[in-house]
């Protein structure tokens, strides 16, 4: 029966939170790291494969059209009978790959939540006026392969198929290999179908909500990132006999960076973050002087002007360091976003379904990178954020209450769903 014929009220939908719960239990198993609830799903490994692999048997089972295109990403989507299938659907999702020592709802939440969101749709009989979609983008993360959105981007058409294939990781591997390897080079074209809109549910992965007692966070855009990698030359030599005015070394040069990038986020005060994540010491001997170090820079800040400032005063630090210690320092361009605002009609929405659920809000800039900022280039786009314990993510530990992530999933479908009028 469709819910016209049950009198179903889809403003009552609820989502079953028992069954998102324990999918999101079944997908943490894949590459879970011991002795913690978090999961090592890195990108395009075969972690990654049997995670695709799950989500895809989920979507299938429910009878989704299961696309993946030549990135890696997976789109389930969803023509109601009756429904137009060329008309645009409304699109939800986000990653499922995660960092290294990652956390277990990091990304995966909106994918699964999305599932969830259309199985209670069609459980109810409650026909949508357009197509719903889910999607799973690939590395989302960015840890192994860089720039991080590297599926949602190319998605989007905002970097050439080609150009991602190529991509060299961290580790010498090449996605577009990988890719074949773990057999998800689909067929499907990049860039994909635009959608009517898109939202996506993500843990906050910040302590603002939980600060402030909320329960849910209203996006209304995300920071602007640069990455950059920078390597050291410098001279090894022994590290017993090496007087310090003698010394061109590789390791004090990469200690001087993570200091000096420390100073300047101090300095440009919040909301600039600035962070070296990464660094790599060669031949990283404890009584060799440093040959070379390859590290890594992360600049964040939601004024794309000031983050030019913090981008400068690297560049003018490396300038510096180099002549001091008599190294040569090179840097490249990892990843590059400006910031993102999201479109103010679907925040309000956002907004005000949350509160209509007797949810409090609060409003907020992600601090972390999204999907939804690579879709917010092609069609309204906003996002959902629960909260996350301690502010804790990219950490096995990181942990939302099972009540929060249904609150989330609940304000997903009910926003979905307002959306699909349009
Ligand atoms: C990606 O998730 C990032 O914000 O680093
Ligand atoms: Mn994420
Ligand atoms: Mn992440």
């Amino acid at each position: 029966m469709t819910a016209a014929e049950t009198g179903l009220d889809p403003s009552r939908l609820r989502i079953d939170p028992r069954r998102l719960l324990a999918r999101l239990d079944l997908l943490a198993e894949i590459g879970a790291i011991e002795g913690t609830t978090g999961c090592s799903r890195l990108a395009f490994t075969d972690a990654d494969r049997q995670g695709r692999d799950l989500v895809v048997t989920w979507m299938r089972d429910l009878g989704l059209d299961v696309t993946i295109d030549g990135i890696g990403n997976g789109v389930g989507r969803w023509v109601p009978d009756g429904v137009d299938p060329a008309l645009a659907p409304v699109m939800t999702g986000s990653h499922i790959d995660t960092v290294a020592t990652g956390g277990r709802y990091d990304g995966n939440l909106g994918v699964l939540a999305g599932l969830e969101v259309i199985e209670t749709v069609m459980g109810a009989g409650v026909v949508p006026p357009r197509p719903l979609a889910v999607a799973f983008f690939a590395n989302e993360e960015g840890s192994r392969f860089a720039p991080d959105m590297m599926g949602s981007l190319v998605y989007v058409g905002g970097m050439a198929l080609e150009e991602a294939l190529a991509v060299e990781g961290a580790d010498g591997a090449v996605v577009g290999a990988e890719l074949d390897r773990i057999g998800y080079r689909g067929s499907a074209p990049c860039p994909g179908l635009t959608p009517h809109a898109f939202v996506e549910l993500h843990i906050e992965q910040g302590p603002v909500l939980e600060r402030e007692g909320a329960r849910i966070g209203v996006v209304e855009g995300v920071q602007g990132i640069s990455w950059t990698e920078v390597t050291i030359e410098g001279q090894s030599n022994h590290a017993g006999t090496t007087p310090m005015a003698m010394r061109h070394d590789a390791g004090f040069a990469a200690a001087r960076i993570a200091t000096a990038v420390r100073d300047l986020a101090t300095e440009l005060g919040p909301p600039q973050v600035a962070t070296v994540g990464a660094i790599d010491l060669h031949p990283n001997l404890v009584n060799v002087v440093a040959a070379r170090a390859v590290l890594t820079v992360d600049l964040r800040n939601t004024d794309d002007e000031v983050l030019a400032r913090a981008e400068k005063r690297l560049t003018a630090e490396l300038d510096a360091l180099a002549d001091a210690e008599g190294v040569a320092i090179s840097t490249r361009s990892l990843a590059r976003f400006e910031p993102v605002h999201f479109d103010p009609a679907v925040v309000d929405l956002v907004e005000s379904t949350a509160a209509g659920l007797g949810l409090s809000t609060r409003r907020l800039p992600s601090g972390a990178g999204h999907d939804a900022q690579m879709l917010a280039r092609v069609c309204p786009t906003a996002m959902i954020f629960t909260p996350s314990r301690d502010g804790i993510s990219h950490n096995p530990d990181e942990h939302t209450d099972p009540e929060d992530l249904a609150a989330g999933a609940d304000v997903l479908l009910q926003v979905i769903l307002r959306l699909a009028e349009g």
